[in-house]
């Protein structure tokens, strides 16, 4: 991370805290690693950012419905999922650092850093050509490039074959024949490569009747799984559909750092879309449009996203991509989209010996449907969302402010209602408006300093509208509307404002 993206990122961090977004948690104890808590705003971002996403998914999509399944399952759906054997993180440790890494995040970063050279070298080229540039071309005929993309190729299907055939005396060797150091000690003394299993587990029961070692589930999506014919028999639920799910996850995270990035409890919004088989690439690929426009439509610049297929497949997958937000730690995966084939439903139905078929009436036939997942940590997109909305603006009287330009649709107030002064009746008529907006919409009330300062606060808790509330209103009903982007403010009736935020909120 650049020194600039780092302050960034610390000044993200600090203003989490500061506002009463996201704290540490239990920080009178000096904190739980990787854990965290969501306070008063945080509470209220999460929550729309939850039902944005149910909105999108459940209410718009006639065949998708939603489910809420317990975090503890029996521990034999482990078994089946392959989470019990195969929910492993390749670790390694620096001798010099005592830090400890994902082998296969340390060689990622060590080719994104390949990439970036090939971004300067293309960055160079337009410079130098001109309008007339052909960056596919320059790529594909200019040696040096070739020469770096080549590498990339090679470390890539390298480290593929290392996971796939679970050779970690080779992943080592790969990490040293690449010069891979440390970032914190710089050297390269590394450990052997290890497998880590990243379930947590306790045990149901008490000991003395015996007691049964359950997981916390590491992703939601088994819930989903274990329920399909319930839900398609139930709601008469007709091929293709789909079953989504928000809900706690819980993966012992070894390398967990980056505020609330990587946590050992945090939350995923998952779909299961059940389809027939040999339909599943073009649900794939349907999805991945789906999702991303998703992601399009909260304003968001698209140069904030991109895709990345995965190198090294789940156990359960046979296409997998991620969509990568550019974070201020870099471009780094925000939600999965998988084609998942069979293999959870045929998991589950060798170990529970049920059937878990669907009869398809067009083809007169049993089959047990292939399966396409979207999946989207929470608490990424949140981290996604305050990273983009954080700004720090001077402003043409040379003044400055911080803003976080969050989505309106989003934003934990949608609007402050401020009396100008703290006498001749307008915290009396302030509060009058608020009575008349609070229940469509999350208002803040504040009369403490001068205006200018409550504006700035709203800023920086990412209010879209401000209601000012001055001496004219007493004599015509009228308020001043401030927007947070533009600082722009236009005179409306009182009795306008809440069609006039209702549009705003839309658009
Ligand atoms: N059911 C598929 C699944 O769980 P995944 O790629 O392991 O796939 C899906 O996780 C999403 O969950 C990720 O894209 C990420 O946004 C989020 N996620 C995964 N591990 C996380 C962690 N430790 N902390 C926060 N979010 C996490």
């Amino acid at each position: 991370m650049s020194v600039q993206a780092e302050d960034v990122f610390k000044k993200v961090i600090s203003h989490a805290k500061e506002y009463g977004f996201v704290f540490q948690s239990s920080e009178i104890y000096d904190g739980l690693s990787a854990v965290y808590d969501y306070g008063q705003l945080g509470a209220e971002l999460k929550n729309n950012i939850k039902q944005y996403w149910w909105k999108s998914m459940v209410q718009m999509h006639e065949n998708i419905v939603g489910i809420d399944s317990a975090i503890f399952m029996h521990p034999t759906t482990w078994k089946a999922s392959g989470h019990v054997d195969a929910f492993n993180d390749p670790l390694i440790d620096n001798k010099d650092s005592k830090k400890r890494y994902r082998a296969d995040v340390l060689v990622e970063d060590h080719i994104e850093k390949i990439r970036t050279k090939v971004d300067k070298e293309v960055e160079k080229a337009a410079n130098r050509f001109g309008e007339s540039f052909d960056a596919d071309m320059f790529k594909q005929t200019n040696p040096r490039v070739m020469g770096y993309l080549d590498k990339i190729t090679a470390i890539e299907d390298r480290m593929r074959t290392c996971l796939e055939n679970g050779d970690l005396a080779d992943f080592k060797q790969l990490i040293i024949d690449e010069e891979i150091s440390d970032p914190i000690s710089g050297t390269k003394n590394w450990t052997d490569v290890r497998q880590f299993n990243l379930m947590f587990s306790t045990e149901m029961g008490s000991v003395a009747e015996g007691s049964n070692k359950i997981y916390l589930r590491p992703e939601t999506a088994q819930g989903i799984f274990v329920n399909f014919l319930n839900v398609q028999k139930s709601g008469r639920m007709k091929i293709p559909f789909g079953i989504a799910q928000i809900g706690k996850a819980f993966r012992n995270e070894i390398v967990a750092r980056q505020f609330i990035f990587r946590m050992r409890e945090f939350e995923q919004m998952e779909m299961q879309f059940f389809v027939k088989p040999g339909t599943e690439m073009e649900w794939y690929e349907s999805w991945k449009n789906e999702r991303m426009a998703w992601h399009m439509s909260l304003g968001m610049t698209a140069d904030q996203y991109r895709f990345h297929d995965h190198i090294k497949l789940a156990h359960y997958a046979n296409a997998a991509a991620d969509i990568e937000f550019k974070f201020p730690f870099g471009f780094k995966e925000l939600e999965g989209i998988h084609s998942r084939t069979d293999f959870d439903l045929k998991q589950h139905e060798e170990h529970s010996g049920k059937k878990l078929q669907y009869f398809d009436p067009e083809e007169n036939k049993n089959y047990v449907p292939y399966v396409v997942e979207t999946s989207i940590g929470l608490d990424r997109m949140f981290l996604a969302i305050l990273s983009y909305a954080y700004q720090e603006e001077t402003l043409e009287d040379g003044s400055e402010r911080v803003v976080l330009r969050i989505p309106a649709k989003l934003a934990p107030y949608k609007v402050a209602v401020l009396p100008l002064t703290k006498k001749d009746g307008l915290p009396e008529k302030a509060r009058e408006v608020i009575d008349g907006l609070k229940e469509d919409f999350m208002c803040q009330y504040d009369e403490k300093d001068a205006i200018g300062r409550r504006y700035r606060r709203q800023d920086a808790i990412g209010t879209p509208f401000a209601v000012t509330v001055d001496h004219q209103t007493l004599e015509d009903n009228t308020v001043t509307i401030r927007e947070r982007d533009s600082m722009q403010q236009d005179r409306v009736a009182i009795a306008d404002l809440e069609g006039i935020i209702r549009r705003k909120l839309k658009g």
